[in-house]
């Protein structure tokens, strides 16, 4: 079964956020306050995630992406990993985290059926991490990381968003993290996204930099295929490297005529696109796998062509986006 949104561009992939809450509070997700949670009786159920994701799976979805938040804080997330698992059609099982946690749950996650991990990381300073994430433990993260490899939740895959003043000092030395380890880390352009972010405007810098510095220090990179599906990322490798470097470009080279993605938000809505306001609950539709199967297909049919965020963020204002931050939606 093919599934197609209006543009006819097709879906096979689902990502869904399983909470809101985080036991972190990056700068570039959260205010400074954190986030107001939502509160338990209004996210969804793993029954009812089951639901969506059965639907999804007989339109044609095969790819299934569980984000957060951080996703290991909602209680037996193992048992939502066997079950999404198990359902017929779903051939790719990953996860979005921020990895502190991972040390605990990743010998119960790999034999409960997931595949493979992304993990955030921005920085590889210990103190500078504590104060990107506002209390991390950069020890933490990197447990969490061995522990992944030790585990082959292969590709392990890192998200480092690219942030000026911040960690663009650093983007040598996650090439050399590239070199030494089987990681392949993504650059990742900052978003603005929700309504807390005043970082954006001091600090997005287009990856047109990473390209630059690798140059400059003799670490060509050149274009490669990756294991597992590379999604919007363009990969390159570096000679000798163990590990790869991808490029996530939203904001500079927008990737949206190859989007192949539906989100499911932690309060139930459907969402096509990360920017716009649009989304769908699906609650009312839960007893009638036909009716959400009709709803899935509705929502597609309504995607917007392409997000409307520029590097100035002006059409941002002019086109009013989401106000839901990226913790509410998943990154
Ligand atoms: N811009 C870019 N990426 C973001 N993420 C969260 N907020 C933003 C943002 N404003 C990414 C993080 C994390 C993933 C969940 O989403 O890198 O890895
Ligand atoms: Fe797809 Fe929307 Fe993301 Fe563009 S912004 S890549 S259309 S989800």
């Amino acid at each position: 079964m093919i599934l197609l949104d209006g543009q006819g561009r097709k879906h096979d992939y689902l990502r869904i956020s399983v909470t809101d809450r985080c036991n972190l509070r990056c700068i570039y997700c959260m205010g400074n306050d954190g986030i107001e949670q939502t509160s338990h009786d209004q996210i969804l159920s793993y029954e009812d995630i089951l639901k969506v994701v059965s639907a999804a799976a007989e339109l044609g979805i095969s790819k299934i992406r569980i984000t957060g938040g951080e996703p290991l804080v909602r209680k037996d997330l193992v048992d939502l990993i066997k079950m999404i698992a198990a359902v017929p059609g779903i051939k790719d099982l990953a996860m979005t985290t921020n990895g502190t946690l991972l040390p605990r749950y990743v010998e119960a996650l790999k034999k409960a059926g997931l595949n493979r991990v992304n993990i955030s990381l921005d920085t590889l300073n210990a103190d500078k991490y504590h104060k990107i994430t506002r209390c991390g433990k950069f020890e933490d993260v990197i447990k969490g990381i061995d522990a992944s490899l030790h585990y082959d939740l292969n590709p392990v895959k890192l998200n480092t968003v690219l942030m000026k003043g911040i960690n663009d000092d650093e983007v040598l030395a996650f090439l050399n993290l590239a070199m030494e380890k089987p990681l392949h880390i993504r650059f990742i352009e900052y978003m603005q996204i929700g309504d807390h972010d005043q970082g954006y405007s001091n600090h997005y810098l287009p990856l047109s930099f990473v390209e630059k510095t690798a140059k400059k220090a003799g670490l060509p990179l050149k274009p490669v295929p990756l294991p597992g599906g590379a999604g919007p990322a363009e990969s390159y490798s570096i000679p000798g490297a163990k590990g790869t470097i991808g490029l996530i470009h939203p904001i500079s080279k927008h990737f949206c005529d190859s989007c192949n993605r539906l989100r499911l938000t932690s309060e139930g809505s459907l969402k096509a696109c990360l920017y716009w306001q649009d989304e769908k609950p699906v609650q009312p539709f839960l007893s009638d796998k036909e009716a959400l199967k009709n709803l899935i297909r509705e929502v597609l049919c309504g995607k917007p062509v392409e997000h409307k965020m520029t590097a100035d963020g002006k059409y941002g204002s002019i086109n009013p986006g989401t106000m839901r931050g990226m913790s509410k939606t998943g990154g």
